[in-house]
C-alpha cells in the first residue's frame, strides 16, 4: 500500500524486503506491477551475493511503514539496511510515539532515539499524528520522521543495542 502511495510521487526502481516467503507472496498476489525486485531475506544476516545486489541498485531512499518496534524487525536488521543505502539517501519511517520516550529503554527505542541525534541521519521532517483508532476507539499518536543519511553507522555504533532484539 506504501508503495502504491509512493509511486504517484514519481519513483524509477522500486526493491522489497522481507524475511519470509509469504511477504514476498502477498505483494505478487495484491501489488506486482510497482516492484522492479522483491528480495526474501534477512536483514541481520545479508549474504555477499545479496549485498552485492543491493549495491548494483544503488538505492537512494529506504522506507518502512509500521514496522518498527513491538519487536517486529530488530535492531541490526534496521542499521543494516540504513548502511546499504546511498550516502545522503533519504529515509522515511513512522513509530509509535511512546518509543520516542526515554522511559523506554528498550534496544531499539535507544537505537532509533541516538540514530535521530546522531551524525549518522539529518532529521528534515518530525510530525506528530494520529496513526489510526485502537480498537476501543482510542487515537493512537505516531511520529513521521524523514532524514538524509550522512554516513553508514559503524558496527561498534550499533553493538550496544545488540543486547536486546526488541
Ligand atoms: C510489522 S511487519 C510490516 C510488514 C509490511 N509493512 C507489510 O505490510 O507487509 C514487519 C515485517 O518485517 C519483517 N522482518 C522481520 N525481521 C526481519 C529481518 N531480519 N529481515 C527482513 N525482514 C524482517 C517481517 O517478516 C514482517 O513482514
Amino acid at each position: 500500500m506504501v508503495v502504491e502511495a509512493l509511486t504517484k510521487y514519481g519513483i524509477s526502481r522500486l526493491v522489497g524486503v522481507d524475511i519470509i516467503p509469504e511477504a514476498k507472496q502477498a505483494m505478487e498476489r495484491d501489488r506486482p506491477q510497482y516492484y522492479d525486485a522483491y528480495y526474501i531475506t534477512d536483514f541481520c544476516n545479508i549474504n555477499s551475493d545479496t549485498q552485492d545486489e543491493f549495491a548494483a541498485w544503488s538505492l537512494d531512499c529506504l522506507t518502512t511503514v509500521a514496522a518498527l518496534g513491538f519487536g517486529d524487525i530488530p535492531p541490526k536488521a534496521f542499521m543494516n539496511a540504513f548502511n546499504i543505502l546511498n550516502q545522503k539517501g533519504w529515509v522515511g519511517f513512522n513509530i509509535k510515539e511512546s518509543f520516542l520516550d526515554e522511559t523506554d529503554q528498550s534496544g531499539f527505542s535507544r537505537m532509533i532515539r541516538d540514530l535521530i541525534l546522531s551524525k549518522y541521519l539529518d532529521v528534515y521532517h518530525l510530525e506528530r499524528y494520529r496513526h489510526r483508532l485502537s480498537i476501543d476507539g482510542e487515537p493512537l499518536f505516531y511520529f513521521a520522521i524523514v532524514g538524509k543519511k550522512n554516513a553508514d553507522a559503524p558496527i561498534e555504533y550499533l553493538e550496544k543495542y545488540l543486547d536486546d532484539p526488541e
